[in-house]
């Protein structure tokens, strides 16, 4: 039998980016090696180093040549010397947009031995899904701030449609102001619902949560619940709405009693960050951009400038995320073994082996190293 081939795009980007992109790359072609496949991977040097050197952030003829690719790994983007948004919108935005990756999946699960700040009953366990929608909302990238009135020609293309428009807000009396625009579709809003339906399903639920705050955002968010209901209906799936405020409160005292939650753009954000917090922390909390086209896979957290370079990085979540790509790719049974592995490797290591942010004293390396092996270990049992 032939050997899938996969070619995947490696934006290892700023800060401990390369580390665990480095470890993440490792595991992956091991497991590879183990379940019978081979990546050619594409190293981009986008990131602040590059663009400081260059002046270039993500040129057009790169993304091409990634619409030829199977998928997109990414480390970290974001670097004290730049002015924030620059590059998160330049590059990691701006891939989302392109390649119309409308769902972001953030899994939050607890993992063995990886010390949690809520209290949870013996019989509980955490295994929560945010269905972050990923291309509208807030994030649209429409907005203006002024030091008097607004006028402003809007106009962008996004997979599912063009938008252009006009704008003109006025204050009485006249004082600087910011605007920031939040726009949701009917088909934005029904293609991941259906993806949030999708996944409940497949976790064998009838129901799924949906984040909302239409109590003070009717327009959009009551437009959000509507669409969103009747998209679930025809999933055969119960609803649950619940404001954000509220759900924030709840996941953080009863955490277990969610599962897929179903969020718009930006409070899709903040709950999947909250959620990291709660089951386990950044390093180990692993993400999917995808769409119907190449997705891209990246942990949560960000670039840590201030642990750069010295190997002290936790690599499990872009490990995790690796195989979030593998098993979007249909290498499942590859994925599975790297989550497996992890798992095994946190629960059964000794404590010294477990990496520095865990108490333990494995470097960046050690810790790819050491879930390669018991990676190996368990395919031999
Ligand atoms: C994330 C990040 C990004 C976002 C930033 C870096 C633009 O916080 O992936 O959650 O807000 O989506
Ligand atoms: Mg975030």
């Amino acid at each position: 039998m032939s050997r899938n081939k996969y070619t995947i795009a490696q934006i290892a980007g700023d800060g401990i980016g390369p580390e665990v992109i480095g470890e993440a790359r490792k595991v992956a072609d091991a497991a590879g090696e183990i379940y019978g496949f081979d990546i050619k991977w594409v190293e981009y040097p986008f990131g602040a180093s590059h663009y400081i050197k260059t002046g270039e952030i993500l040129p057009g003829k790169a993304v091409k040549e990634m619409e030829e690719m199977d998928a997109i790994l990414l480390g970290a983007i974001g670097d004290p010397r730049v002015k924030p948004g620059i590059l998160e919108r330049g590059i990691l935005l701006t891939l989302r947009f392109h390649f119309d990756m409308y769902t972001n999946l953030r899994p939050a699960k607890t993992f063995p031995r990886v010390p949690i700040p809520v209290k949870i009953p013996g019989d509980k366990t955490l295994d929560i899904l945010v269905v972050r929608e990923n291309t509208e909302d807030l994030y649209m990238g429409l907005g203006a701030s002024s030091e008097k009135d607004i006028s402003y020609d809007m106009s962008l293309t996004r997979g599912l449609y063009d938008l252009s428009g006009r704008l003109d807000l006025k204050l009485e009396p006249s004082s600087p102001m910011a605007v920031q625009l939040g726009i949701a579709s009917e088909k934005g809003i029904r293609r991941i619902t259906a993806r949030a339906c999708k996944e409940a399903a497949s976790r064998g639920l009838e129901t799924f949560t949906l984040a909302s705050k239409s109590n003070a955002m009717p327009q959009l968010y009551g437009f959000w619940e509507e669409i969103a209901a009747s998209e679930a209906e025809k999933h055969n799936m119960k609803m649950k709405t619940v404001n954000v405020d509220a759900l924030c409160y709840h996941l953080v005292r009863n955490p277990w009693e969610y599962d897929v939650i179903l969020c718009p753009n930006l409070f899709g954000d903040i709950v999947s960050d909250l959620l990291a917090g709660i089951s386990g922390g950044l390093g180990v909390a692993a993400g999917a951009n995808c769409g119907d086209r190449i997705g891209m896979y990246e942990p949560i957290h960000g670039s840590a400038p201030d642990i750069a370079g010295q190997e002290k990085a936790n690599p499990i979540a872009a490990i995790l995320s690796a195989s979030l790509l593998l098993s979007s790719i249909g290498e499942t049974s590859a994925a599975k073994g790297i989550e497996k592995a992890v798992s095994e490797y946190l629960e059964f290591s000794d404590e010294k082996h477990l990496p520095l942010e865990m108490g333990g004293n494995a470097s960046t390396n050690e810790t790819g190293i050491k879930i390669i092996s018991m990676m190996s270990k368990l395919q031999n049992i």
